[in-house]
């Protein structure tokens, strides 16, 4: 079965979002997990999808315009992630949304329809965020892997990566790598 691979940009107290509605400490959002390579589908919750698809197509279209998110103009990393996104399918759990820009952009009603996709024969797959979407599936046990990258800053006010999480999960540590700037990357099996 393929895995689902879970990746998140966390403070040290497990903030993924300040007050205005973004990571303002990321100042890249190209892959940062090394996922890219073993994927060929990336699944998203219907709350981040519609700025994804605004802040990748805005790089595909004008790859040297600031993007909104950071402020700056995209990363080396960002180029070849825009290229990834455009190539990639990408499934979107939402029971509201009903259409999107890209052509290999298509929906997922309910958490079968995940356990679905995992069955179905391919690489992994990348789940990209954001919380809610993340924290349900693990409740679920529809995640295999959680890779975090954690960045050294108390970020105070803001929305939990866990916040809606009920259920009570040990995880096994398969890798910790430093990284540069003061971030740590974690890697977590999920039995
Ligand atoms: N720090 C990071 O690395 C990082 C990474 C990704 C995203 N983000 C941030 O995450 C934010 C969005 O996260 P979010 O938590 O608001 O939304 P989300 O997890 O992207 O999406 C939640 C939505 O997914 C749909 N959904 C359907 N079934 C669900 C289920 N069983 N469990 C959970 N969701 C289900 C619902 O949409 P319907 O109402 O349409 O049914 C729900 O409102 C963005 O602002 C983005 O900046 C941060």
């Amino acid at each position: 079965m393929r895995k689902l691979i879970a990746g998140m940009k966390v403070s040290i107290d497990g903030k993924m979002e300040g007050p205005e509605g973004t990571a303002d400490w990321v100042e890249d959002w190209s892959d940062g997990y090394g996922v890219m390579a073993q994927v060929d589908a990336c699944l998203l919750g219907g709350g981040m999808y519609p700025g994804y698809e605004q802040y990748w197509t805005a790089i595909q279209q004008d790859p040297n315009t600031p993007v909104w998110i950071t402020g700056n103009p995209p990363t080396p990393a960002e180029h070849e992630y825009a290229r990834f996104v455009a190539r990639t399918p990408h499934y979107v759990l939402s029971s509201t949304l009903t259409s999107a820009l890209w052509p290999k952009t298509s929906f997922v009603r309910t958490l079968e329809d995940v356990a679905a996709l995992k069955r179905q024969p391919g690489k992994d797959i990348y789940l990209i965020g954001g919380a809610r979407i993340t924290a349900s599936l693990i409740d679920a046990g529809l995640v295999d892997e959680l890779r975090l990258i954690v960045y050294p800053l108390v970020a105070g006010v803001g929305k939990a990566l866990f916040a809606t999480t009920e259920r009570r999960r040990g995880l096994e540590l398969l890798k910790v790598e430093q990284l540069q700037g003061g971030r740590v990357g974690l890697v977590y099996g999920i039995a």
